[in-house]
């Protein structure tokens, strides 16, 4: 058996007295030809090795160079030095692997976050990545205990579909046919798909919410948790072609129900990784603190990251009507002194992201769900309210937007009602006769139900404070780039 090392997180916690342990891990730093600072990516803490002078040959050590990998074992001994409760007193050293150190891209220095992204392979093994990819782990983890504690049915929905949920034709196609224009056409010229692999024309999933209804109108409560795709050519720091969603459906659920299950949500997995990742919560808030000493004083945020994620769990989230907040924007100085780049052009306009921000950030300082939307702006599938006002009909849907971020929740009540379902995706052009399966949910007891789908990465970017989305996932697919 190779494995019997034990994790420097655990090390860590231990009193040093003696014992004898095993640690492997990379390199961070050789001093003097003395300590040795490793790193096994379970806590941004390194374990100090000390190596006495004379007891391993110059060949060893000279292959002892940042990120090379080792196996160390040793006598855990109260450290002399500063900054460290423990050293580990070497008595065997093994070189698993060597590491060029003049090849090496991460010095031990600071690097921006541009630089690392494009060494993303390697940037797991700094501290701001360790942090992150800890604390994203720590949230996936929270938000399938949240969902198993309340007895939801975690379902993994497809992720070739032939529809597209959103209706908002940002679908990556999926085909086996040949682009080189050999592919078997239609009489009219058009490509046949009945040729292609499924027999039909095929795409990436933009959203798993269909399908989750089916589940929620047998299960009562599911929710979905996977990756969802958008060939929005959008280059901001808060959009992915790849993302992942996690998208809970409830039968028996009124808007209200929906808001307050999506607020009590956010704030469980806020508190489990305020419970279980404080120390990496701790370094990226000195990260954000000093990132933001370069930006003028009216730039920067009003509170620390741990600061703002305890009052986000404090506070009650703001709820408003769309019509409400249009209003607001309308009246206020922003617009007046005409400082929105997209002008409030009254109610019925889609709001941009600077509006919302406007919203969260310099009215209300919290949290704040929209609701009741313009039906014109929204999706197919969200419920019709009654007795709207001619020319002003609305829909059941809601938007979560958090300081920072922006949109972070997207939901809605779904129409229940088959004829209501049905003339609006007439109106819409969403061919019913493709969702037949979706639309014998309603032939086939009916049920008030809601759902709604929070942006697993934007959640990641909250709690971290990562300025950009690029730097929450591993690997991030945006247009013009799919490296690694
Ligand atoms: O608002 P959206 O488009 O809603 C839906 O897909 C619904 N089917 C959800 C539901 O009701 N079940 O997307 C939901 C959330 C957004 O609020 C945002 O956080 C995130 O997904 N999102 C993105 N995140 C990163 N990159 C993108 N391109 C995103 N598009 C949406
Ligand atoms: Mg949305």
């Amino acid at each position: 058996m190779f494995n019997n090392r034990i994790k420097i997180k655990d090390l860590l916690l231990q009193e040093p007295q003696g014992q004898q342990v095993t640690v492997m891990g990379w390199v961070r730093t050789f001093r003097n030809n003395q300590f040795i600072a490793l790193n096994d990516g379970s806590t941004n803490n390194n374990i100090q090795i000390v190596v006495e002078l004379g007891q391993f040959g110059d060949d060893l050590l000279k292959r002892i160079t940042t990120s090379a990998a080792l196996k160390v074992t040793g006598n855990v001994e109260p450290s002399l030095g500063k900054g460290q409760k423990m050293d580990l007193k070497a008595s065997s050293i093994e070189v698993l692997g060597d590491s060029d150190a003049e090849k090496y891209p991460l010095q031990p220095k600071k690097h921006s976050l541009e630089f690392l992204r494009e060494i993303a392979h390697l940037r797991f093994r700094t501290n701001t990545f360790g942090s992150v990819f800890r604390v994203r782990h720590a949230l996936a983890f929270a938000i399938h205990q949240f969902f198993n504690e309340k007895g939801f049915v975690y379902m993994h929905t497809p992720i070739i579909t032939a529809s597209d949920a959103e209706g908002a034709g940002e679908t990556f196609r999926v085909t086996t046919l040949p682009i080189d224009g050999s592919a078997p056409k239609n009489d009219d010229g058009s490509i046949n798909f009945k040729e292609d692999f499924f027999g039909r024309s095929t795409n990436l999933t933009v959203s798993g919410q269909l399908e989750g209804e089916l589940g929620a109108t047998a299960f009562g409560d599911i929710y979905t948790f996977g990756p969802t795709f958008r060939a929005e050519n959008s280059n901001t720091a808060r959009h992915l072609a790849e993302f992942w969603m996690i998208e809970p459906e409830m039968a028996f659920y009124d808007l209200e129900d929906n808001m307050n299950l999506a607020e009590e949500f956010i704030k469980y997995i806020i508190k489990y990784a305020m419970e279980n990742n404080r120390e990496d919560l701790e370094f990226l808030a000195q990260r954000l603190a000093d990132e933001e000493k370069q930006l003028p004083q009216d730039k920067r945020s009003e509170l620390g990251l741990i600061e703002k994620l305890e009052f986000v769990l404090n506070n009650g989230f703001e709820r408003l009507t769309y019509t409400e907040a249009i209003a607001i924007l309308k009246d206020s100085n922003h617009n007046k002194k005409k400082k929105f780049q997209y002008e409030i052009t009254g109610w019925g306009m889609d709001l941009q992201s600077e509006h919302e921000r406007y919203l969260v950030e310099k009215h209300f300082k919290k949290p704040v769900i929209l609701y009741n939307y313009p039906a014109a702006i929204k999706a197919f599938y969200m419920r019709q309210n009654d007795g709207c006002e001619a020319g002003k009909e609305t829909v059941a849907a809601m938007d979560i937007l958090a300081p920072g971020i922006g949109e972070i929740v997207g939901g809605s009540q779904r129409e229940e009602r088959l004829d209501k379902l049905t003339s609006r995706m007439e109106a819409m052009n969403i061919p019913a006769d493709e969702l037949w399966w979706y639309l014998d949910t309603r032939r086939f007891g009916t049920v008030p139900h809601a759902g709604f789908g929070l942006g697993f990465e934007r959640m990641v970017q909250f709690v971290t404070g990562m300025t950009n989305i690029r730097d929450v996932i591993a690997f991030p697919r945006t247009p013009k780039s799919a490296e690694f």
